[in-house]
């Protein structure tokens, strides 16, 4: 089972990078499905419905979310009839879902979104909700993709180790940095801590560094935007993992 995972996709460059790259990169690695987060697509914070069609479009299969999930109010208008795109499971009470099937000829995947709450806010406990999802999905598959959008290195590890033998895949987002942890866990899990952004690269997380530079300095409040030009990266994993019984 190969599963392509796009990072973090971040405003318009980090669309127009998807568009441009996510074709080329499923033609060389041929993966069975490919996910894409795009919880900061649209200017950087939240996804709008046109925006997860053309991310559908572009090659992904599924879209998932993290905190920034919220931040355009659009979402609320087509979260529940999205079929593909998945929020943090672990919200106490939202619209949407954090987990969904996708089917892939005679086999199917489910894909699941967690976020972490060292240094973030306080949501149900992620590892419960995992263990009461991935009980779910055994139901009907042993393909079980987990996308965690945390903070904390040591969260997202503890619930890579936590799910090793449990889910086919564990892959960090959020940070917007591509860690170089990739392994397979001793018992068949891959797990990476974070597979980085898609977006401006010569910026921070990809909002414009002079407004983040200022604030750093100055400690005074300053808008963050995604810049329109300038380089960009594309950061993916192509993971393998195996299935379980
Ligand atoms: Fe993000
Ligand atoms: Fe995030």
């Amino acid at each position: 089972m190969n599963i392509l995972f796009v990072g973090d996709v971040v405003g318009s460059m980090g669309r127009e990078m998807v568009k441009e790259y996510l074709p080329k990169l499923k033609n060389h690695f041929r993966p069975h499905i490919t996910i894409v987060n795009g919880e900061n697509s649209a200017g950087g914070r939240g996804i709008t419905e046109s925006i997860y069609k053309q991310l559908l479009e572009a090659g992904a299969n599924a879209v998932t979310l993290g905190n920034h999930a919220w931040d355009n109010k659009a979402i609320f208008d087509f979260v529940d009839t999205a079929k593909y795109m998945i929020r943090p499971a672990n919200f106490p009470e939202a619209p949407g879902s954090g987990m969904v099937f996708l089917r892939l000829n005679d086999l199917e995947v489910a894909v699941i979104n967690l976020q972490g709450r060292t240094f973030m806010p306080p949501l149900d406990c992620p590892f419960k909700k995992a263990e009461e999802l991935i009980e779910i999905a055994k139901a009907r598959t042993n393909i079980i993709f987990v996308d965690f959008h945390a903070e904390a290195t040591s969260e997202k590890q503890a619930m890579g180790w936590f799910l090793d033998g449990k889910a086919t895949a564990v892959i960090g987002t959020h940070t917007h940095v591509q860690t170089a942890d990739e392994r397979i866990l001793p018992a068949g899990t891959a797990y990476l801590t974070d597979v980085g952004m898609t977006g401006p690269y010569d910026e921070i997380l990809g909002m414009d560094k002079h407004a983040v530079l200022y604030r750093f300095q100055t400690s005074l409040p300053a808008r963050f935007e995604v810049p329109k030009t300038g380089s960009c990266r594309l950061l993916s994993s192509p993971s393998s993992g195996r299935a379980f019984c």
